[in-house]
């Protein structure tokens, strides 16, 4: 089996029409689905070993299951389009040259959590292009039956519905999504309660990334245990890897979970331009920990980077080669985080401001002896006391590249 699954049909002229997925097969699986219990589909993809393509790599049957355990109605499905992670470009290109698969993933979605309404949160740059593309899709599919009063004529009745962002980093933030999705400001709530117990008006929600909902005909169409053998251990599937940075064919790569670094930048991105040598990888989006070149055969999935305390998050693999200054990357990445720290907790916005300034201060050469290690410790300091995982996104790369590269940075500071 290919491991193209996902962006098999990507270039083809009309990949985003109805017609265009109904000739390779479109809309099948769902009335098929129909035709199983809600149980058993979650236990379907459950068994696939789907793991979330949003960031954290939660499996999707489990969180649906908890869902599904709740009693109060009704229920919703959340999409995340939100895409905000620097270096993360998949989902646009799902929904703009794929839309149909997307769609009727959320169908099965839907009827597996015993829901009627979903929600898919854009954001707002994805307007024209994978936010025109989809709203015309979905109407074509309502046109069709496929949505509305009663999806393939079974009585159940699913609307979708296209909310667009208004451009902030932290509305990417499941529970800050739902804060704006109610209309109110992107401030990430409390947890617990998570919000498969009390998510979108304090109902039981499942919210789920693009790429996530994409996968789910697969599943059903070649079952879970066939959909986790194309990965590897308890990371079921394929993975749309965004490659960015220092490399020959940079783009948007499928490959099975788990593909190695090394086969990701040499095998399926041609290598580092003019032969330069690689120094260092960001796994999965700005957020991650940086791996250093002697890392480049780590498996990708999501086990294995934690255990190399980093994490896979949302596939946005970016590539530096031996040019780069580190201290400059960390100032570029850190300064997004303190532009986009919705300021709710006091270590994220005074922290990475902070940061930032004395990251400024190194790279302008004004570094002071003490200002690497107080960089370090503002990181530190910050970690796990924060009501949502910005400010252990800024701190991740913060911390690594000084403990992975702190010659970069101490060559900065005056004598
Ligand atoms: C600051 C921040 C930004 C995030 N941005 C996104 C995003 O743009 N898209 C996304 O799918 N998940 C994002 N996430 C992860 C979501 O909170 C959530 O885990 C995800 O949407 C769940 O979907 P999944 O289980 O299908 O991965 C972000 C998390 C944090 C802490």
């Amino acid at each position: 089996m290919s491991d193209r699954i996902l962006t098999k049909h990507w270039g083809e002229p009309d990949s985003y029409t109805l017609a265009g997925y109904e000739r390779i097969g479109g809309y099948k699986t769902a009335p098929e689905a129909f035709k199983r219990t809600p149980d058993d589909i979650v236990a379907e993809v459950t068994k696939g070993n789907l793991r979330g393509r949003g960031g954290a790599g939660f499996s999707t049957g489990m969180k649906w299951s908890f869902v599904r355990k709740e009693k109060a109605t009704p229920k919703y499905l959340v999409i995340n389009a939100d895409e905000g992670e620097p270096g993360t470009f998949k989902d646009r290109y799902v929904l703009e040259l794929d839309p149909h698969r997307f769609i009727e993933g959320c169908i099965i979605g839907a009827y597996a959590l015993d829901c009627h309404a979903v929600y898919v949160y854009c954001r707002g740059e994805f307007e024209p292009g994978p936010i025109t593309r989809l709203k015309a899709a979905i109407t074509e599919a309502r046109a069709r039956g496929y949505l509305g009063p009663s999806v393939f004529g079974t009585g159940y009745a699913i609307e979708m519905h296209v909310h667009r962002g208004a451009g902030a980093y932290i509305c990417g933030e499941e529970t800050a999504l739902l804060e704006s999705l109610e209309g109110k400001k992107g401030f990430p709530r409390l947890k617990p309660p998570f919000p498969a117990n009390a998510g979108l008006f304090g109902k039981p929600t499942a919210v789920n990334n693009v790429e996530t909902l994409a996968n789910i005909p697969t599943i059903l169409q070649m079952g879970g245990d066939a959909y986790h053998a194309l990965g590897c251990p308890k990371n079921g599937g394929t993975r749309l890897f965004c490659m960015s940075g220092h490399l020959v064919k940079p783009g948007v790569v499928e490959a099975p979970m788990g593909a190695t670094f090394r086969e990701l930048i040499y095998d399926r991105c041609g290598g580092i331009p003019g032969g330069k040598k690689l120094k260092a990888i960001i796994p999965g989006g700005s957020s991650s920990a940086v791996l250093s070149a002697d890392q480049v055969d780590l498996k990708s999935d999501f086990d294995t980077l934690k255990g190399a305390k980093t994490m896979a998050g949302s596939g946005g693999v970016i590539v530096l080669d031996e040019t780069v200054d580190m201290a400059w990357a960390l100032y570029n990445v850190t300064k997004f985080y303190a532009h986009e720290s919705c300021g709710q907790c006091t270590p994220c916005r005074e922290g990475t401001g902070w940061a930032a300034r004395l990251l400024k201060k190194l790279v302008d050469g004004r570094g002071e002896k003490g200002d690497v290690d107080l960089i370090y410790n503002i990181a530190r300091q910050g970690e796990q006391r924060t009501i949502c995982a910005l400010f252990d996104g800024a701190a991740m790369p913060l911390k690594s590249y000084i403990e992975k590269f702190r010659a970069d940075f101490d060559s900065k500071v005056k004598a």
